[in-house]
This record gives C-alpha cells, sequence and structure tokens, in this order.
C-alpha cells in the first residue's frame, strides 16, 4: 500500500518503519524540516530498541522517506496516518491544534479517496472534528470528494515499541463503514496472522478505550502505591502483597508494582485529558482526580524518606542517582520522577552525581550545565563519595549490582530504592540502611 504518515515523532517514526517493513511503500511527513533532514541522513532523534535499524534498512530499500512536503505525502497515498502530538493545554485537555492542521492540509489537497486515520492520542469525538474539517475545506474548494476518517489509536509501550506494533495483542479500529473495515484489515493483514487481533467497533468507543485502557493502568499502579504507604505504617511487605494479589487472575501481576510513581508521556497526560473529558461532559472523574493526586504525591516519597534519614540536613549532601528515564530501555525523561526528585534535592543544597544508561543526553538538554549535578559515566563512578544511593528506574543493569563495592564507595550505607529492586533482609543483615517502598520503612 502506499502510505504517509504525518508526525515523525515516536509514534509516527515507529508506525512508518514497522509498516514499511512488512513491504508497503511510506512517506512520513514532519513540518520540523532540520528534523527531516536529519532523518534523511540516518539520524533518528529518539531512543527505541530497534527502530535505527528498521529505519536505516527500509530507506535503503527506497519503501521509506522523509519529507516536509505534505502536497506530495497527500497526494502519494490511499491511507494516510495523522501521528502527530496532542500536548496539554494549559487546562489538561488535548490540544488539537496539530490534529486539525493536518486535517484541513489534507481538505485543500485532496483529489482522490483517501481513508484518514487517526493514530494520535484524541479524547473522544476527535474523528467528527477530523471529518469537519476536511469537509470544510472541500466545500470551500467546491469539490465533492470521499473519504473516511478511522479512530485506530495506539498502545505502544516505550522500549518495547517495534515488539507492540509488529506482535500487537490486539488492534483498535473505530470505523463506520463496511468498505474501510475492509481495507484495515488488509492495512493489518501482516500483523495479524495467528489470530484475529482486530478489534472493529464504532468511531467513539474505539477513540475512548485509548484513554480507558491508559487511566486503567495508572489506576492499577497508583492503587498499590496508596497500599505501599499504608502497609509501611501497619508494618506490611507491599512486596508480598503484591504476589499475593497478583496471583488472582482477576488482578493480575502486570502493572501492580509499587514504586515512586508513574512517569512517561501517556499516564499522566491522558488521566488528565480524561478527567477534562468528563467535565466537559458536566460530569466529575472522582476516582481518576484521586490517580493523579496520588500519583503526584507518590514522585514525593523518596524525597521525603531521604529527607527523614539526614533530619533535614541535606545542604551539602552528595547522592548518587541512578535512573533518569521514566522507565528502563528509553531516553525519555517526560515526567520522569527521578525530576521532581532531583529538584527537590537542589532546593535543598543537595548534590546529585547521576548516571543513566541511554539519558544522559537528554539530561543534559533539559537542565544544562548546573555545579550540582554531576553526569557520571557509570553506575560505579556515581557512587564516589555519595552519602547514599537512590535508585528511581529499574534498568537492568541496576538489579544486581556489586553491595560489597556500593558499601565502599558510599560515605554512608545508604540506599534509597524508589522501585524495590533489593533483598530487604540481605541489605540490612549487611549493614546497609535499606529504604524501599512499602517495604517496613515508615516516612
Ligand atoms: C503506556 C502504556 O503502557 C501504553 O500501552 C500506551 O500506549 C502508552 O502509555 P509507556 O508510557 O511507554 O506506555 O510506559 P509503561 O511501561 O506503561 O509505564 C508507565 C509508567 O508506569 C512508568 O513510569 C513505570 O515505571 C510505571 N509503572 C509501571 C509502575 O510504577 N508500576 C507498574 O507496575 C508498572
Amino acid at each position: 500500500m502506499r502510505i504517509s504518515i504525518f508526525g515523525s515523532g515516536y509514534v509516527g517514526l515507529v508506525t512508518g518503519a514497522c509498516l514499511a517493513e512488512v513491504g508497503n511503500h511510506v512517506i512520513c511527513v514532519d513540518v520540523d524540516a532540520q528534523k527531516v533532514a536529519r532523518l534523511n541522513q540516518g539520524h533518528v532523534p529518539i531512543h527505541e530498541p530497534g527502530l535505527d535499524d528498521l529505519i536505516k534498512n527500509n530507506m535503503a530499500e527506497k519503501r521509506l522517506e522523509f519529507t516536509t512536503d505534505a502536497i506530495k505525502a497527500i497526494a502519494f497515498s490511499e491511507v494516510i496516518f495523522i501521528a502527530v502530538g496532542t500536548p496539554p493545554d494549559e487546562d489538561g485537555s488535548a490540544d488539537l491544534r496539530y490534529v486539525l492542521a493536518v486535517a484541513q492540509s489534507i481538505g485543500q489537497h485532496l483529489t482522490e479517496y483517501k481513508a484518514i486515520i487517526d493514530k494520535s492520542t484524541v479524547p473522544v469525538g476527535t474523528a467528527d472534528k477530523v471529518r469537519a474539517t476536511v469537509q470544510a475545506e472541500l466545500n470551500k474548494r467546491g469539490v465533492q470528494q470521499r473519504f473516511d476518517v478511522i479512530s485506530n489509536p495506539e498502545f505502544l509501550k516505550e522500549g518495547a515499541a517495534i515488539g507492540d506494533f509488529m506482535r500487537p495483542d490486539r488492534i483498535i479500529i473505530g470505523a463506520d463503514n463496511a468498505d474501510v473495515e475492509e481495507l484495515m484489515h488488509e492495512l493489518y493483514a501482516p500483523f495479524n496472522r495467528n489470530h484475529d487481533r482486530l478489534l472493529i467497533m464504532d468511531i467513539r468507543s474505539a477513540e475512548l478505550t485509548k484513554y480507558a485502557a491508559n487511566a486503567m493502568l495508572a489506576t492499577k499502579i497508583s492503587f498499590m502505591n496508596e497500599m505501599a504507604n499504608l502497609a509501611e505504617r501497619v508494618g506490611a511487605d507491599i512486596e508480598q502483597v503484591r504476589l499475593g494479589i497478583g496471583s488472582d487472575p482477576r488482578i493480575g501481576f502486570g502493572f501492580i508494582y509499587a514504586g515512586c510513581g508513574y512517569g512517561g508521556s501517556c499516564f499522566p497526560k491522558d488521566v488528565n485529558a480524561l478527567e477534562r473529558t468528563f467535565r466537559e461532559y458536566g460530569m466529575e472523574a472522582q476516582l481518576l482526580t484521586a490517580v493523579s493526586a496520588v500519583n503526584q504525591r507518590q514522585q514525593q516519597v523518596m524525597f521525603a524518606k531521604i529527607h527523614n534519614h539526614f533530619k533535614g540536613d541535606l545542604q551539602g549532601k552528595r547522592f548518587a542517582l541512578w535512573g533518569l528515564a521514566f522507565k528502563p530501555n528509553t531516553d525519555d525523561m517526560r515526567e520522569a520522577p527521578s525530576r521532581p526528585l532531583m529538584e527537590a534535592l537542589w532546593q535543598a543544597g543537595a548534590q546529585v552525581q547521576a548516571y543513566d544508561p541511554k539519558a544522559m543526553d537528554e539530561t543534559r538538554r533539559i537542565y544544562g550545565e548546573r555545579a550540582d549535578l554531576t553526569l557520571c559515566d557509570s553506575p560505579e563512578a556515581a557512587l564516589q563519595g555519595a552519602d547514599a544511593l537512590l535508585v528511581v528506574t529499574e534498568w537492568q543493569v541496576f538489579r544486581s549490582p556489586d553491595f560489597k563495592l556500593i558499601h565502599s564507595q558510599l560515605k554512608n550505607p545508604v540506599i534509597f530504592d524508589g522501585r524495590n529492586l533489593y533483598n530487604y533482609n540481605r541489605l540490612k543483615k549487611n549493614g546497609f540502611s535499606y529504604y524501599a517502598i512499602g517495604r517496613g520503612d515508615k516516612v
């Protein structure tokens, strides 16, 4: 098929590369000329395992190209994906400016049938707005032309996005006629081989599915974080509780890890946007408001433990920080729990010696050079002369460290573990002060 994808961000690049890999001809369009130029030279702007190779190979095979030329891309394709950003507005709702700008441009240049697919995470009712925007442009031109708008939300996890696209658990399609359903079956056939993973539904249900999925997962995490805080008070261990409840298949083991809060580009933004949708319809999202509030508080829990341990005296203290990205296998630091933690430490006059396997450049980009931040070349280098070790992201490389070395490098053998990675009793026995989440130490 001939496919165009508007927006060469995270979702657009993964979608484009994977669709090209199965033999489609894909044009990715972006308004950022510099980004497009760099992509054409083979520089992929994000870190996602496997994406670099996929993009380079498909560019070499001439199945994937990058351009700023929207008119060319519209003329070329039968299927057009909208995968541009939907950043939060000041009030938390999704800003549809970029989505509707693409719709407008499609309407201005449409000369034959196109299937327009909303891939961006957009509130319920957006497909109708896209349709109305395209139609208004056609009307202005006095052109009568059939087109379809489809909702096809993505469920890609950063760090595992290629696998998620190639082997999805489900492909959600919101469509309003049989022809377009058939087209979607054809488009997704290469990813739908063993059994049918296409779930075709009405457009509004598809739009809501995306938000409901992310809000449900965020709810599970906030629930566990709330339980973890109680576990600390009552002398229980949240890790035991997790195993105890996860073994009930109705609950399941996924997304019930307590920690220092969820981050990333999706959960915080999508929970807020869904809350906003409730308000727009005159309703109150009681549960979702609590999910956000619990998460914000949870992002402060590690600092509270550190503050308590050092009896409020953090001036001049040095902290080894392991993990900056919001989760492993990405360099993404959007809403990362490392950020409020570092900022609170700086505010209190402390120094941070940080290491992350992938997010060092991103940290430099966000915070620039500052006297109270040292970016270290290795986890070990970050430990040198530090008053305590703080673990914020559960990268594999942090899971089984040399505790003897940690003990010898730190000024005090203190570990604050925001991801419950280590054996609580063993560390205590080996002379560490070990603070985890929901495992006995009170805040
Ligand atoms: C999420 C959804 O999983 C994905 O389907 C959707 O398309 C986009 O949003 P992502 O943001 O990449 O993906 O990350 P995810 O792996 O879901 O983790 C989100 C956050 O929750 C991370 O900060 C992670 O550390 C945290 N988390 C996850 C927990 O604190 N506990 C858990 O049990 C699971």
